[in-house]
């Protein structure tokens, strides 16, 4: 039989890691990414995960997570080293019955918890699968410089922060129709970044932590890596253009708004009055 580390899902985690980590959005041990695993992608490798550790306390209750399996990455662990040392660097847990604790089946094999933000990602992961009906099963948290940059310059405010990225490039608002959810500074790991995170992510896919970073949802690894790189790179052409004196001309609310239709997409209209 094949190891786990050669399974599909657990090499796109390790993939999106590698990539997340070339584009500079994870200095050291920054960021955290955790995979919802579908019961078939597990089925066939579950005589290698060991079921005899304690299950500890998650900090919340997740009750339509119980029984579910999380492949995270690890605390303190850096996004670097994860292609490379797979089982030293990540970790596949185990929610238990009540939905309010977990135990490490496998990985983090030399020791180690998982990611400080594990009630965080939880917290959302339960939301997501509630709002979408179990299509969204990754979340992934990076640190990249030009969104952070935003957050010193612009107001701290969903619809300041949707507009402006919006209108940086034409797909925007097509690939985050609902725009961005912006909180204001807290304790990263926190139970207030966790329930404050929970509450916008029931809108948007999109999080900015200000002064921290991005937290974002979608289905799958492409969809979800493709979501963080869209909304950093309309940060990056929006740090340029107020670099060379501001807009002296941009997309309209009507422009924006036209996109819906052709698109299929529901542009939040809330974000262009
Ligand atoms: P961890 O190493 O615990 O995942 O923390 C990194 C981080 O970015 C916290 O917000
Ligand atoms: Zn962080």
């Amino acid at each position: 039989m094949s190891s786990i580390i050669d399974a599909g899902f657990v090499k796109a985690f390790a993939k999106l890691c590698d990539d997340a980590y070339n584009k500079g959005w994870h200095e050291r041990n920054g960021g955290n990414l955790s995979y919802r695993i579908k019961d078939e992608e597990l089925k066939p490798y579950l005589s290698q995960l060991s079921f005899d550790g304690e299950f500890k306390p998650i900090g919340v209750t997740v009750e339509n997570l119980k029984n579910e399996f999380f492949l995270v990455t690890g605390s303190g662990k850096y996004f670097q080293n994860v292609k490379a040392d797979i089982e030293n660097n990540v970790a596949i847990i185990e929610i238990d019955e009540s939905g309010s604790a977990y135990r490490i089946v496998w990985g983090l094999a030399s020791g180690g918890v998982p990611t400080s933000e594990l009630p965080t990602h939880l917290i959302n992961h339960s939301i997501k699968k509630e709002k979408t009906n179990g299509l969204h099963r990754v979340i992934m948290h990076s640190h990249p410089a030009n969104t952070i940059a935003l957050t010193f310059v612009l107001p701290l405010d969903s619809k300041v922060f949707s507009r402006e990225l919006w209108e940086m490039m034409t797909e925007c608002p097509i690939v985050f129709p609902r725009g961005v959810g912006v909180l204001p500074w807290m304790v990263p790991g926190s139970a207030d970044i966790a329930l404050k995170t929970a509450e916008r992510i029931k809108e948007h896919d999109v999080i900015i932590w200000a002064h921290h970073g991005v937290f974002c949802s979608g289905a799958d690894f492409d969809e979800t890596f493709g979501l963080m790189h869209t909304v950093e790179k309309a940060a990056e052409i929006l740090v340029k253009v107020l670099s060379c004196g501001g807009k002296r001309q941009t997309m309209s609310a009507d422009d924006i708004s036209s996109l819906s239709g052709p698109y299929k997409v529901n542009i939040n209209t809330d974000y262009l009055k």
